[in-house]
């Protein structure tokens, strides 16, 4: 049984004079509009500066004010210090939208990762709870913008509340999971920018390898993901001056022949070792 009324909201507001966030919610047409409408134009007659806004996708201010306030803060006609205000869900949508794009592509451009950010932005977005995300991120602006003494909310019916509410504890699973992430992108980086110091040098030494006149076994796997199969052409082009040349391409190998290769490597050192002299 719901628990009888003891204080009056009156009284409650009194007694909290610093209540600045008042969240109306329950199921559909228990009152939840009328009660945030008439809680904002009573609190804005104390002298309050005050917001009335909605969270509901389904907004029904407009229809209870007789007046537009759909997308935009309204002065409410005719009550000193009320404004009231629709949240416009396909605009933060649209916003969050080019939001995560942004920060997918400066992810993935960090992470040096050349996939499309598209696919990214689509799974992120497709998501059921993203509308509920972008309505919480825009209830949270209009919270620190702290643009008015209190706020009243009249909210989606209680699931959609309830959701908006534990939203900030999804929010930092993500936000950890983006920053342990960014954590290994940067261990990666790190890596990577070792080799890359490495450019100039790879880059004087390609002329000079026409000089190389011993004997040259090249040993490629063709699954190498560091370093592209393609190297060895490139290397049988250039090495025009070698003695002798011999390419052993392992199938199906990665880049890590002396651990998954052994025998292949010895055998491709005694090679060169018999082949001759430089
Ligand atoms: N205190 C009240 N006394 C009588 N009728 C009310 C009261 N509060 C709301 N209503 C009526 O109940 C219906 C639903 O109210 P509404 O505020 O739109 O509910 P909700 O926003 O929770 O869906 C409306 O027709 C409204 O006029
Ligand atoms: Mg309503």
């Amino acid at each position: 049984m719901a628990k009888e009324i003891e204080t009056s909201m009156r009284d409650y507001f009194t007694a909290h004079p610093n209540l600045r966030f008042i969240f109306f919610g329950g199921k559909g047409g228990v009152g939840k509009t009328v009660s945030a409408g008439v809680t904002a134009q009573w609190l804005a007659g104390q002298g309050k500066r005050t917001l009335l806004a909605s969270t509901n996708p389904v907004h029904s201010l407009s229809g209870l004010l007789s007046q537009d306030v759909f997308g935009k803060h309204t002065p409410v006609t005719g009550v000193p210090n009320l404004w009231a205000y629709e949240i416009d869900t396909k605009d933060t949508i649209e916003r969050s939208k080019v939001e995560i794009r942004e920060k997918i592509q400066w992810f993935l451009k960090f992470a040096d990762i050349t996939t499309k950010a598209e696919d990214f932005v689509e799974s992120a977005t497709m998501n059921p709870a993203f509308e509920e995300s972008a309505m919480f991120e825009n209830m949270i602006d209009l919270m620190f913008k702290d643009e008015y003494d209190i706020y009243v909310f009249d909210t989606a019916p209680t699931a959609n509340a309830r959701r908006l509410l534990g939203m900030s504890k999804v929010y930092s699973l993500w936000v950890n999971k983006m920053l342990k992430s960014r954590e290994e992108a940067r261990s990666l980086r790190n890596a990577n920018a070792e080799l890359m110091a490495l450019e100039p040098q790879l880059a004087a030494l390609a002329p000079r390898l026409a000089g190389i006149t011993c004997p040259v076994a090249i040993v490629h796997g063709t699954k190498d993901g560091l370093v592209p199969y393609g190297n060895v052409p490139f290397m049988q082009q250039r090495m025009t001056g070698a003695a002798r040349m011999e390419v052993m391409t392992l199938a199906d190998r990665n880049h890590f022949l002396p651990w998954n290769s052994m025998s292949e490597v010895r055998a491709a050192i005694d090679w060169a070792a018999r082949a001759g002299q430089c």
